[in-house]
């Protein structure tokens, strides 16, 4: 089942599922709303309920204090709705700025090159063409990672079936560990994007 969110001011309408987060049905169906950590910890989707229930989910008490609650903001990262509900969001969009919907892909890893002794290129073939803008990102899940994990896209918007990665091994980073170290050409991956 699914609820109607009404974002004001910009008087957008979306479809949130049962258990959807509002970010998440907004940014998979092109309407951009500003966010950064995606996981209820920077504050930057903060918004005001306007009207309908809207269960708060995992925000933490820093990003979101109490006397923001009682007022009736929410983490559009964390936030579930529960009827249909009208938000205010503070959206500042760039005049370039095309809202290309957040979909999940299926890629193969089709090459892996050392760019440098803590840099790979990572080149993954999509099941499909993603349409993106330069500067936007993707979320991809690996084995063995807690959590999906944001890497830059580096090739551009033109090769839209194909996306290029440059990964930095980070010390201690699972993410980039497994792809500097595990990662195989053929392996298949699910992704998400695109972001930003
Ligand atoms: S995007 Fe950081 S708290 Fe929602």
């Amino acid at each position: 089942m699914s609820h109607t969110v009404t974002i004001e001011p910009i008087g957008e309408q979306i479809e949130v599922e049962d258990g959807q987060t509002i970010l998440a049905a907004a940014l998979r169906q092109g309407v951009w709303l500003p966010f950064a950590c995606g996981h209820g910890t920077c504050a930057t989707c903060k918004v005001q309920v306007i009207e309908g229930d809207v269960e708060i989910g995992d925000a933490s008490p820093f990003a979101l204090m109490d006397v923001e609650r009682d007022e009736g903001k929410v983490l559009a990262c964390c936030a579930t709705v529960e009827s249909d509900v009208t938000i205010e969001a503070d959206i500042d969009v760039d005049e370039d700025f095309e809202g290309y919907p957040v979909e999940d892909y299926t890629a193969t890893v089709t090459d892996i090159v050392e760019l440098s002794p803590t840099i790979k290129g990572i080149r993954l073939k999509l099941d499909r063409p993603m349409t993106f803008q330069a500067g936007q990102y993707i979320n991809i899940e690996l084995p063995g990672v807690d959590g999906p994990r944001a890497f830059s896209l580096a090739n551009p918007p033109s090769k839209a079936d194909e996306v290029e990665l440059h990964v930095r091994l980070v010390e201690g980073g699972a993410a980039t560990t497994y792809i500097h170290q595990q990662l195989n050409v053929g392996e298949q991956l699910h992704l998400s994007g695109p972001y930003g």
